[in-house]
C-alpha cells in the first residue's frame, strides 16, 4: 500500500458555484453588479462604509438560503478519511460552506462573511447578522467600529505563513475552480511544483494558470471532485 499522500487543496469561488453563490468574474466582469473597486477595497469602507457594509450584509444573508454541494461534501469526507494531518484545505471564498461540510483543517485566506472585526481593538467576533452602524463591538462597546472580517484588495491575506509551510510539504497539490487571476494564490501552484508535488486543477473551464499544472481535469466540481476524492480513497485505504 502507498503511503499516505500530503494533500494541499486551494479551492475559488467554482467549487460554491454548484450552491448557488455566484462567481466574482462573471462574463459582464461585475461582481453582483458592483465593480470590484467600489466594494472591496479599503478605499471604498471610508468612502461610502454604508454601500460597503450593505453589501456584505447582503452577502451574508444570502448564506442562510444556500448549502453544501457533493465537493464540499467530498472534500470534508477526503480528511476523514486520511486524517487532518494529511489534507490540508485553502479556500479564497468566504462563505461558510466547507465548514459547513465538516471540513477541519480548512484557512479562509480572504477572510469569512461570518466574522467581523473591530477597526480600533482589533478583535474578530463569530457575526452572522447585519453590521449596522449602531452594531457594539462584543469586545469593546464601541459602536460604528465593525468592519466585515474579509481581506479587500491591498490587504494582507490571512495564514500566508502556515500555508506555505503546507505548501513546502505537499506531495499533491489540487486547485478548483479558481480562475488563478488573484495573487497570491495563483502563485500556489509554483510553490507546491517547487517542493515537488504533483498537481491538478479541477475546473470548467482552461484558467489563467492552467499551463502551470502537471494534470486538469474539465468540468463541474460537484462532478469531478466526488469522483476524484474516491479514486483517492480506495488507492489509500
Ligand atoms: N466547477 C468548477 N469550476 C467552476 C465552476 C464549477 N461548477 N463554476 C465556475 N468555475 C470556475 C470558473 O471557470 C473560474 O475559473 O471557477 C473560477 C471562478 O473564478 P473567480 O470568479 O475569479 O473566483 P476566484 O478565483 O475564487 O477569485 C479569487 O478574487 O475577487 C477576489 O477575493 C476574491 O477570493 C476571490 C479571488
Amino acid at each position: 500500500m502507498a503511503a499516505k499522500p500530503r494533500i494541499v487543496i486551494l479551492t475559488g469561488a467554482g467549487v460554491s458555484a454548484e450552491s448557488g453563490v455566484p462567481t466574482f468574474r462573471g462574463s459582464d466582469g461585475l461582481w453582483e453588479g458592483h465593480r470590484i473597486e467600489d466594494v472591496a477595497t479599503p478605499r471604498a469602507f471610508e468612502r461610502n462604509p454604508a454601500l460597503v457594509q450593505t453589501f456584505y450584509n447582503q452577502r451574508r444573508a444570502a448564506l442562510k438560503n444556500v448549502q453544501p454541494n457533493a465537493a464540499h461534501l467530498a472534500l470534508a469526507e477526503l480528511e476523514k478519511a486520511l486524517g487532518e494531518r494529511h489534507v490540508t484545505l485553502i479556500t479564497q471564498n468566504v462563505d461558510d460552506l466547507h465548514d459547513r461540510a465538516g471540513s477541519q483543517n480548512l484557512m479562509h485566506m480572504h477572510g469569512e462573511l461570518l466574522k467581523a472585526r473591530c477597526v480600533v481593538c482589533e478583535n474578530v467576533c463569530h457575526w452572522d447578522e447585519d453590521i449596522q452602524p449602531t452594531s457594539p463591538c462584543p469586545f469593546c462597546q464601541r459602536t460604528g467600529t465593525l468592519r466585515p472580517h474579509i481581506v479587500w484588495f491591498g490587504e494582507m491575506p490571512l495564514y500566508m505563513e502556515e500555508i506555505e509551510t503546507a505548501l513546502y510539504g505537499a506531495d499533491l497539490f489540487v486547485a478548483i475552480g479558481t480562475s488563478g487571476k488573484v495573487y497570491p494564490a495563483a502563485g500556489f501552484v509554483r510553490l507546491a511544483k517547487a517542493a515537488g508535488a504533483h498537481t491538478i486543477e479541477f475546473n470548467l473551464e482552461r484558467s489563467d494558470i492552467s499551463p502551470e499544472f502537471k494534470e486538469h481535469r474539465i468540468g463541474p466540481a460537484g462532478h469531478l471532485v466526488p469522483t476524484w476524492v474516491e479514486e483517492v480513497i480506495q488507492a489509500h485505504p
